[in-house]
């Protein structure tokens, strides 16, 4: 038996539609345009790719895009000032300050000085607690990706256990959040876990988001297991490099009963849910919240 493979890009898309045709409703009504700011520090080669993807996905949408590139030398003071003039300016509903920031800057006092009505990544602490109370307008964005998978593929997650393999509070915490609000057993693995293994088989669902390449083997599975691979490292093979996830695909697609795959599988779902949380924020601070 083989796993089903979740076409990660295919759902993206079609997320992609759905808000870009809620975007036009949206505006239709209010007569406002959804705008995104995205603030880029220094030029981080990989930053730079996902950033301009973030702009023409937005501008697909039907968003309006703002992007404001600083150079890696400012200062603290100055992007804080950048953000507050974002926090005020009317035309602009989600802001985004892309990650990692050079090293002489204070990312979580930055990331806190975003009003948290406009975090569209999910990360203020106000937003964090709106999360785990039951009550968020703005969801980290890719485990929010991990949950409308799930939502579409299992539905409800009433008696199913499930095992989150990291404890970052960009993947790990927010999607046993998530996994927790559809009603799932959650268990969440880190570094320090004993046997690691055992407890991933355990699990009718694995997250894995630990940044180690191949760390799940088809081994670690219980048969027929849903799993999300949100791991993307790049490992040398002979001369060239390949990019793989947190699972070892060969071994985990002889088990599982359906697998992301990396690339094409969770990456996708990350601007469609930041896109999903732009409209939110519109609609939340406009006052036509659903
Ligand atoms: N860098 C890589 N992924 C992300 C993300 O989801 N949000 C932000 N702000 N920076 C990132």
């Amino acid at each position: 038996m083989s796993a089903e493979i979740i076409d990660g890009k295919a759902f993206a898309a079609k997320i992609r539609a759905e808000v870009a045709q809620e975007c036009a409703a949206f505006r239709a009504q209010t007569g406002v345009q959804p705008g995104l700011a995205v603030v880029l520090v220094g030029n981080d080669a990989a930053s730079e790719v996902y950033v301009r993807n973030k702009g023409i996905q937005a501008k697909e949408a039907g968003f309006n895009s703002l992007e404001y590139r600083l150079p890696a030398e400012t200062t603290q003071s100055e992007l804080l000032a950048q953000v507050a003039a974002l926090n005020a300016d009317p035309q602009v509903h989600g802001i985004l300050v892309q990650l990692p920031l050079p090293a002489h800057l204070d990312a979580d006092a930055v990331l806190n000085a975003i009003a948290p009505d406009k975090d569209v990544d999910g990360f203020h602490p106000v937003n964090v607690g709106r999360l785990w109370t039951g009550n968020p307008v703005s969801i980290p964005c890719t485990p929010l990706g991990c949950a409308l998978i799930l939502k579409d593929r299992l539905g409800d997650l009433s008696g199913k256990r499930a095992i989150v393999i990291g404890r970052s509070n960009i993947v790990g915490k927010p999607m046993a959040a998530l996994l927790l609000a559809a009603n799932a057993t959650v268990t969440i693995a880190h570094s320090r876990t004993a046997d690691l293994a055992a407890r991933c088989r355990e699990a009718d669902i694995v997250i894995a988001a630990v940044g180690k390449p191949e760390l799940v083997r088809g081994d670690w599975l219980k048969a027929g297991a849903t799993v999300l691979d949100v791991g993307i490292n790049r490992i040398a093979e002979g001369e060239k490099t390949r990019l793989v996830g947190d699972v070892h695909f060969a071994s985990a697609v002889a088990v599982a009963g359906a697998i992301t795959p990396v690339p094409g599988g969770i990456g996708p779902m990350t601007i469609a849910c930041l896109l999903r949380n732009t409209l939110a924020c519109a609609k939340a601070l406009h006052g036509t919240h659903d």
